[in-house]
């Protein structure tokens, strides 16, 4: 079986791009890459059809990680049919998304730092109107979380 995870943020451009591609990497250096489907969205429709923020993708890269070819999509309510893992980046988002929720919804609509175990914050801030310096903070949180998820989606859904 896949497991269908959805990273979701405001433009798609800056921090669930970010996420996407960092967990791409996390299942890679895990071997986890053809049982979990990954793909980010944003709730508004502003960044459509785009690449990742330059700071997004030149803060990644510092790291390893590219995300030149990612683009930009809205969320939508099918998404709720197709992800089993719906992950806000902020608490904005995840009202946005609860707003959209299917009743008949039975996957896990959460914040993606409630997979960071340590972390003392539970929300990814929004980088986009700061410095490079956010952009490096996302990525350290992700990378806080990322761990935290792989582990509960093999202890869920692939241990049998
Ligand atoms: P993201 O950052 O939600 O992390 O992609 C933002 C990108 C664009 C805007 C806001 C946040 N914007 O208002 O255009």
């Amino acid at each position: 079986m896949t497991v269908n995870v959805l990273f979701v943020c405001l433009g798609n451009i800056c921090r669930s791009p970010t996420a996407e591609g960092l967990f791409r990497a996390e299942l890679a250096r895990t071997g986890r890459v053809d049982d979990v489907f990954i793909d980010s969205a944003g709730t508004g429709a502003w960044h459509v059809g785009k690449a990742p923020d330059a700071r997004a993708i030149a803060a990644a890269a510092e790291r390893g990680i590219d995300l030149r070819a990612l683009r930009a999509r809205q969320v939508d309510e099918a998404d709720f049919e197709n992800f089993d893992y719906i992950l806000a980046m902020d608490e904005s988002n995840l009202q946005d998304l609860a707003m959209l929720k299917p009743a008949d919804f039975e996957g896990e609509l959460r914040l993606f730092l409630d997979y960071a175990g340590g972390s003392t914050e539970r929300e990814v801030p929004d980088p986009y109107y700061g410095g490079e310096e956010g952009f490096a903070h996302v990525l350290d949180l992700v990378e806080q979380a990322a761990q935290g998820l792989l582990a509960d989606i093999e202890q869920r859904h692939l241990s049998r």
